[in-house]
Parts: C-alpha cells; sequence; structure tokens
C-alpha cells in the first residue's frame, strides 16, 4: 500500500524538486535592475484608483517609468496622479470604464501619443461582489455578466488596442489574477469564474504570440490575499491575520515584471498552489474547504 503510493508520488516529486531548484538557481543567479529596467518605459496601469493599483503606480513612477494609470472615479485618480508627480511629470490620467471597448481603446490611444511607447500594460482592474453563495445570489447571470465585463472583456479590448504598440517595443502584458484563479473558491464563484477564464485567454494567447513570433511577453499573476481597502471589508474577519500589504504586493509585482515569466507568484501560498493544484486537485480543494471555514460565517 505505502509501496504503491511511494511509487505513484515519487515521479512528480522528483520533477517538482528539480523543477523548483532550476527556478531557484535561476532567479538567484539572473538579477535585472529594477530600476534601470523601468527608465523612460511607457507603462499603463489600470484600476489605479486604490488598492494595488495606486501601489503600483507610485512605484513604477518611483522607478522612472512614464505612466497612463485609469479608473473610472476621478477624484480617486487625479489623488494616485498626484502620488505619482512627486517622482515624474509623465502621469497621465483617464477617467475610463475598462468594460466598456470605447474607454480602452481611449487608453490606447492616450498612452500612444503622450508616452510615445507601451512598453507594459499592468491590467489590474477588477470588480468583485462581497462574498456569497452561489444559490443566494439574486441575479445570477447579471452578476456574472457584470463581473466578466470588467475582469475579462478589459483583457480582450486592451490587447485588442494596445497589441501593435507592445509588438513594435517588445512588450509585457501583465494579467493580475488571484488565488481563485487557481482552485475552487467558495463564495467568490462568479469572480473565482472570471479570473479563471482570464487565465484561460491569456494562456491560449500566449501560445498564439508563440506561434506568430510576436515578441510579446503574457506574465499572469495570482495574488494572494492582500490588506486593500476592498479586501478588507469583503473578508472582516481574516483582517490583516493572513496575507499581505499592498505594496508589498506592488513592489514584488515590479520586481518580478522585468523576467517576462509566464507566471509570477509572489508568496509562498500561491506558488504552491500554482504548482501542485492539478497533482492533487482534491487535496489542495478539502485544506480549502476545511480552513476557510471563517467564510461561512461572513453571513
Ligand atoms: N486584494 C486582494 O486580496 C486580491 C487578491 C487576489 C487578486 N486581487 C486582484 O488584484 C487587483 C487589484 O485588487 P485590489 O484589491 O487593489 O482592488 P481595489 O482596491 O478594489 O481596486 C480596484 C481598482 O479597479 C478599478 N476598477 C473597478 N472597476 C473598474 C472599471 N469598470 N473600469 C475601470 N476601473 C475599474 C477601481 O477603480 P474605480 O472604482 O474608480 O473604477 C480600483 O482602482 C484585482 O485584479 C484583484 O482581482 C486582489
Ligand atoms: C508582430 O510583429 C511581427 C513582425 O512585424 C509580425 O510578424 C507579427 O505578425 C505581429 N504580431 C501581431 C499579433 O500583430
Amino acid at each position: 500500500m505505502f509501496n504503491q503510493a511511494f511509487k505513484f508520488a515519487a515521479k512528480p516529486a522528483i520533477a517538482l524538486i528539480i523543477v523548483v531548484s532550476v527556478q531557484f538557481i535561476y532567479n538567484w543567479t539572473y538579477q535585472i535592475d529594477a530600476k534601470e529596467y523601468y527608465q523612460g518605459k511607457g507603462v499603463i496601469i489600470t484600476g489605479a484608483s486604490k488598492g494595488i493599483g495606486r501601489e503600483l503606480a507610485i512605484q513604477a513612477a518611483q522607478l522612472g517609468a512614464k505612466l497612463v494609470i485609469a479608473a473610472r472615479t476621478e477624484s480617486k485618480l487625479q489623488e494616485t496622479a498626484l502620488l505619482c508627480q512627486k517622482y515624474t511629470p509623465h502621469v497621465y490620467a483617464v477617467v475610463a470604464d475598462v468594460s466598456k471597448e470605447k474607454d480602452c481603446k481611449q487608453i490606447i490611444d492616450i498612452a500612444a501619443h503622450k508616452l510615445e511607447r507601451i512598453d507594459i500594460m499592468i491590467l489590474n482592474a477588477a470588480f468583485s461582489y462581497p462574498p456569497s453563495w452561489f444559490t443566494q445570489i439574486d441575479q445570477p447571470g447579471d452578476a456574472f455578466l457584470r463581473v466578466f465585463s470588467v475582469n475579462v472583456l478589459q483583457s480582450v479590448f486592451m490587447v485588442q488596442y494596445g497589441l501593435p504598440y507592445l509588438n513594435k517595443s517588445h512588450g509585457s502584458i501583465i494579467a493580475v489574477s488571484s488565488s481563485a484563479s487557481q482552485l475552487g473558491m467558495p463564495q467568490v464563484i462568479p469572480y473565482g469564474t472570471s479570473k479563471h477564464g482570464l487565465n484561460g485567454f491569456f494562456k491560449g494567447l500566449r501560445q498564439e504570440f508563440y506561434l506568430t513570433n510576436t515578441p510579446v511577453s503574457i506574465t499572469i499573476i495570482p495574488l494572494p490575499y492582500v490588506h486593500t481597502e476592498t479586501a478588507l471589508k469583503n473578508w472582516k474577519p481574516i483582517g490583516e491575520s493572513h496575507g499581505i500589504s499592498a505594496d508589498v504586493c506592488a513592489q514584488k509585482m515590479l520586481d518580478a515584471i522585468p523576467y517576462r515569466q509566464s507566471w509570477t507568484y509572489i508568496d509562498w501560498s500561491t506558488y504552491i498552489v500554482g504548482h501542485i493544484y492539478s497533482l492533487f486537485p482534491d487535496s489542495i480543494d478539502f485544506i480549502i474547504r476545511k480552513y476557510l471555514p471563517i467564510m461561512s460565517n461572513i453571513f
């Protein structure tokens, strides 16, 4: 029995150890200086009026990037722009709803015009409802449409209009995803499904880029729980007892982007889940059910 289990697990375990060691050695020996990398680069950040997006904008400005930032709430977006202007004069705020095609086109047009180049497109804007059981969602179709139009269609439109510029600059697309894209997460099903969809879009698109010699990298970043206002409001019982702060999150993302990896994990929990979910899906889902009972106390 034990022998059999060992035989079954040995090969994946060895493969995992090899993958992890190679990655570790590679990361350790190959270092890119972030300040040099971002200097003068044209960067678009959606959802920059608060949370992780705002932190990304401020830190990218500190690193010398030229920025176009977008979100719907003008006053909040201007606050972000002001914070960035401490470090660079090149910050352009575009009030836009990224679920709308014409708004996405406008973001790209302004970036192409003002920044003269688009090197990095960070698709960070997202919408989520407070946690709720699927059967308790009033109009599930409407909820899914709303979440999908922001979390998935945004990427479709931004790629549609941004790709010619990214192709020219050999640029990078950053898909801000979630651990909810990698496993079965209860109570956030519209959001989780949209992030699975986001990953699916970019996994397929990446293959097409290889097949058409399109020199644009796609990095999917499944984020863990991050202490933004929105997350803290949605997950009151968890509070700050788990997860990481938005500025640390942004810093790790900006550190990782220059390496143009297909996937970037910024903490151990998403890394582990990302690597072993497909080997042990039932065990991971079991752990999630067992250790997130706190979620069911919310309602
Ligand atoms: N925080 C976490 O625990 C966590 C975990 C995993 C993944 N993530 C991902 O990380 C990203 C940022 O999360 P966050 O916690 O920083 O979120 P947040 O604080 O709620 O910020 C979301 C941003 O997206 C913008 N946005 C929402 N709908 C938009 C629309 N239709 N058009 C344009 N902008 C829109 C918001 O601005 P306006 O409302 O002004 O438009 C805001 O700037 C998201 O992709 C999220 O899914 C977060
Ligand atoms: C990117 O540019 C290359 C070279 O000009 C071209 O062959 C390729 O088709 C372009 N890719 C896309 C998706 O436009």
